[in-house]
């Protein structure tokens, strides 16, 4: 029997199918990130086989050498990995794992709730009513902007990317272009999409410009005051990858200079915590890291991070396992 350790509550589903392949379950007590230290005493006393960590813990050298020599794998539930360093791990024959598909479809959905959001005006028409100053019906009352109809530009086409692409295309009659390291032609097809080897030519021709970059140090701050200023002053932001994507205190002066109509952001450059200059602005949306927060969806992530780590303690390489 393998010992496990999760370093936070997660969806019973995962839980039960790591039990359900024999082996011994540990999950901390706490309901909240633990410190780096708390998570290295944790794993230093309990010598285990597998740990299932999460994207707020931050898994460097150090926590793999608290883990000891026997740990095979750190599974972490998230598709993006940017807390783990892969190098570390991989000198140290430590598998990481991540978990890739079982998300894209909802993290998709909770992108195109943004662009809606945003261009409708949801929360702030929201707010509007709750305050009571809603006094009937007005011609000009919180004007927003069609989706339908409009371009939508996918910065990164990873899986999440092109299915943000196939609602807006398919489902809104958007026009798609994209830009990526590589081209895809099947895509281009399907879709009618045009690439955009540049981005500054993408920027300059979206009504909505969509994030789906993995974090590294080639698009930390990709959108920074330059790139914003190269968009259209119609034009929509919407971040659902990493906040470090986009310079936030950049957008803050963009967003109150109206050289964007709006931003709607899922993620950000220093959670939890939120650039104060953005809580104050209107024409943003922000929602507290959630595109991948269904019941449906964690469960599932929660199965595959599971099967990640079975596979790994049986011996093999795990499906997800995370090449550099
Ligand atoms: C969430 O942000 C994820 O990477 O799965």
């Amino acid at each position: 029997m393998a010992k496990i350790f999760i370093t936070r509550k997660i969806s019973d589903a995962g839980i039960e199918k790591l039990k359900t392949a024999g082996h011994e379950v540990v999950v901390s007590p706490h309901d909240r990130v633990l410190a780096k230290e708390e998570l290295m005493d944790f794993l230093k006393s309990g010598k285990f086989d597998a740990v299932l960590c999460l994207l707020t813990d931050k898994i460097d050298n150090a926590v793999f050498e608290s883990a000891g020599k026997q740990v095979k794998v750190f599974a972490n539930l998230a598709v993006g990995f940017d807390n783990v360093d892969v190098e570390a791990a991989k000198k140290r024959g430590i598998y990481i794992t991540n978990t890739p598909e079982v998300l894209s479809e909802t993290v998709a959905e909770h992108t195109f709730a943004l662009i809606l959001a945003i261009a409708h005006r949801i929360a702030e028409a929201d707010a509007f009513t709750r305050a009571g100053k809603y006094k009937g019906w007005e011609p000009e009352l919180l004007l927003g902007r069609d989706v339908s109809g409009k371009t939508l530009g996918v910065v990164g086409l990873g899986r999440i990317g092109s299915r943000v692409a196939y609602h807006g295309v398919k489902g809104f009659g958007m026009k798609a272009f994209y830009h990526d390291v590589k081209r895809n032609a099947d895509f281009e097809k399907e879709y009618e999409a045009v690439y955009k080897e540049k981005l500054e030519e993408l920027l300059a021709e979206a009504d909505f410009v969509s994030l789906h970059v993995p974090l590294l140090p080639s698009t930390r701050h990709l959108i920074n005051m330059d790139r914003l200023q190269k968009m259209k002053r119609t034009a929509y932001l919407i971040n659902t990858s990493r906040g470090p994507v986009v310079d936030e205190a950049a957008l803050a002066r963009a967003l109150q200079g109206g050289l964007i109509a709006g931003a709607a952001i899922d993620v950000f450059e220093e959670e939890p915590k939120v650039h104060p200059d953005l809580l104050s602005l209107q024409n943003i949306i922000l929602t507290p890291h959630i595109a991948s927060a269904t019941h449906e969806t964690r469960a599932k992530m929660a199965q595959c991070a599971a099967k990640n780590i079975i596979a790994a303690l049986a011996g093999q390489e795990p499906p997800n396992m995370v090449k550099m």
